[in-house]
């Protein structure tokens, strides 16, 4: 088992998938369950998941996204936030900017649990929020934020160069 360092260094973006094996719905759960771990704004987890399975609609993701690795991985997660349930404490913050927080933080989790769990996983995030919502057929106060894609890899990606610390790092 890696330590964090390492799962954090091993996680790159997978564009290429294993299509034909699939997820153990124990990994998956496992997976989801870790997003629910993130912190969130009043701990109220802005956010919902919508797990896609089913090929033609990962094909129809794919479409809309402009990614083909979409339809190649066996699973979808897509990451809502819930801009209105943030509100409901929080006001215009929690409905501009926690909720989108929020849904980020599970993303991220989701990204790093699955490379512990020996998956890969890719963020496409070029979409049409109402082609999704329709598609999805979403309830209207969801926003989706990220299509991940999740699967066993097909090739390991090289890492791609960072920014500078002192570039992107002030101390005061
Ligand atoms: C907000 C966001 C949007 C992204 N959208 C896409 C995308 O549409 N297509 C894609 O192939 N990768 C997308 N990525 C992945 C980035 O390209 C990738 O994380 C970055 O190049 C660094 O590479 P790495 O993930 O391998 O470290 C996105 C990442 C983020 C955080």
């Amino acid at each position: 088992m890696w330590d964090f360092f390492q799962t954090v260094r091993h996680r790159h973006s997978v564009r290429r998938y294993q299509s034909d094996v699939a997820i153990e719905p124990e990994a998956l759960h496992g997976v989801l369950e870790m997003a629910l771990a993130g912190p969130s704004a009043g701990d109220l987890q802005a956010y919902h998941l919508v797990v896609v399975r089913d090929g033609d609609l990962r094909g129809r993701l794919a479409e809309h996204s402009g990614e083909g690795f979409l339809a190649e991985a066996p699973v979808n997660i897509v990451v809502c936030a819930d801009p209105e349930h943030s509100a409901a404490r929080f006001g215009e913050r929690g409905r501009a900017l926690f909720a989108l927080q929020d849904a980020t933080i599970a993303a991220t989790y989701i990204q790093l649990a699955a490379v512990a769990e020996g998956l890969g996983s890719a963020w496409a995030g070029g979409f049409e929020e109402d082609a999704l919502r329709e598609l999805l057929q979403l309830e209207d106060h969801l926003r989706p934020v990220a299509v991940l894609a999740l699967g066993y890899p097909a090739e390991i990606p090289e890492p791609t160069p960072r920014r500078k610390l002192n570039e992107l790092v002030t101390y005061r």
